[in-house]
């Protein structure tokens, strides 16, 4: 059975993977800083896994920070004794907030990359070189195109992007120096929302959400009085931006499939975009929140936000082609699973 680190784990993303790596019978160890997640994540995930008779991996959780060389190292020991030595690694953790990013670059800078760059060398310390990445649509030129390829131009436009963009460039030049060794994908998500049909593990980050779903869910949970759309003047349909939602369970299973890819692939650093390919506006997504849930979301338009593009959609024809996967979920199961999830969490 293969053993999986899943660095992030315990956040929004990594919780949803690691109850899919679970059920797909690999034993999962968690490393996480806990800085924007919490430990009852974890329990969460158990409860899950007993509750849907998955249990067929097991389940490991090692609360550390990246950034300490020698936490990494003892994990990787650790798990090399037990006979239980990490096959392949999903590199999650890392902050991820733009407009936080715009006013500390140098802790996203410090985060994202020392961590990064620490993996890899313990990594391969330990000879275990398959990794997938979780980078981001951000990393595109936000004023080229409407529908984005994996060729399509880069210019990051803030911190974040920037950190994401130099671990791509990091991980290809680390491809490139030993062409026989590294087996590396980066997964660029476009919008990943929704959470667990259960309920009980979505997404819950400790800062101020700038997000359109964790805000939404706030106002239809009476948190907030109203969502405040940026901009109903867009050159689209309605007038409001367009996005490639993604359910994260479609989202998760992407992973397991790229894991896949990677068992039978020969060596390389490949990037490839995860979306639906299908394009969804603000005024579209509260529509079909208010109809599935059988609530009346309140509103108002607002000005634009800055750093806002009219639409951005994924091209994922490379995943649809390489990894034989494709999402199974729409937008009313991504408006259904995240306002359950939000009356248990919120
Ligand atoms: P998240 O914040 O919910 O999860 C990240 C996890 O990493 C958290 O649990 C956090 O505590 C942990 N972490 C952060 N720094 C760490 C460190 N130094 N050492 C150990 N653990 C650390 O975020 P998410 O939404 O699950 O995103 C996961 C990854 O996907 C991130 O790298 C993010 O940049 C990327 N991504 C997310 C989105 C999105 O919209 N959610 C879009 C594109 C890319
Ligand atoms: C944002 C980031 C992007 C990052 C992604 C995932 C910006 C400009 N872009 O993308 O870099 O990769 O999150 O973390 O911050 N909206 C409202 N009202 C709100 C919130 C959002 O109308 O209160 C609209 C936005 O204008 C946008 C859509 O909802 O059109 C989605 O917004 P959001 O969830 O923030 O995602 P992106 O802007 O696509």
């Amino acid at each position: 059975m293969n053993n999986i680190l899943v660095t992030g784990g315990a956040g929004f993303i990594g919780s949803h993977t690691c109850l899919q790596l679970m059920n797909e019978g690999l034993n999962v160890c968690i490393i996480d800083s806990l800085i924007n997640s919490s430990e009852k994540i974890i329990n969460q995930i158990k409860l899950i896994n007993e509750k849907e008779g998955i249990k067929k991996g097991k389940l490991f959780f090692r609360h550390g920070d990246l950034r300490n060389n020698d936490f990494i190292n003892n994990v990787f020991l650790e798990f090399k004794r037990k006979k239980l030595p990490f096959d392949s690694v999903i590199h999650f953790a890392g902050l991820k907030a733009v407009e936080e990013s715009i006013f500390n670059p140098l802790g996203y800078w410090e985060v994202n990359i020392i961590s990064t760059i620490n993996l890899l060398i313990t990594m391969d310390k330990f000879d275990c070189n398959k990794l997938v990445f979780s980078s981001s649509a951000t990393i595109y030129d936000p004023s080229k195109k409407i529908k984005y390829d994996e060729e399509s131009p880069k210019r990051p436009i803030n911190p974040y992007g920037n950190t994401k963009l130099t671990i791509e460039i990091f991980l290809q030049d680390l491809f490139l120096s030993s062409q026989n060794k590294w087996k590396i994908i980066n997964l660029r998500y476009f919008n990943p929302v929704g959470a667990h049909p259960s309920g009980l593990i979505g997404e819950n980050p400790k800062c101020t959400p700038t997000n359109l779903f964790p805000i939404l869910l706030k106002v239809a949970n009476g948190k907030k009085k109203e969502l405040s759309i940026y901009g109903n003047d867009w050159p689209t349909k309605d007038g409001t931006c367009i996005r490639d939602y993604i359910h994260v369970m479609d989202l998760a299973d992407a992973h397991i499939a790229a894991l896949e890819f990677l068992n039978k692939a020969s060596p390389q650093a490949k990037a490839i975009n995860i979306g639906t390919g299908k394009g969804t506006s603000v005024l579209e997504i509260i529509k079909r929140f208010n109809k599935i849930n059988s609530v009346n979301l309140p509103f108002k338009f607002v000005n634009r936000r800055k750093g806002d593009s009219a639409i951005v959609i994924a091209d994922n024809k490379l995943a649809l082609e390489l990894l034989n996967w494709v999402p199974k979920r729409n937008i009313d199961d991504i408006c259904l699973d995240s306002f359950k999830w939000s009356k248990y969490s919120l």
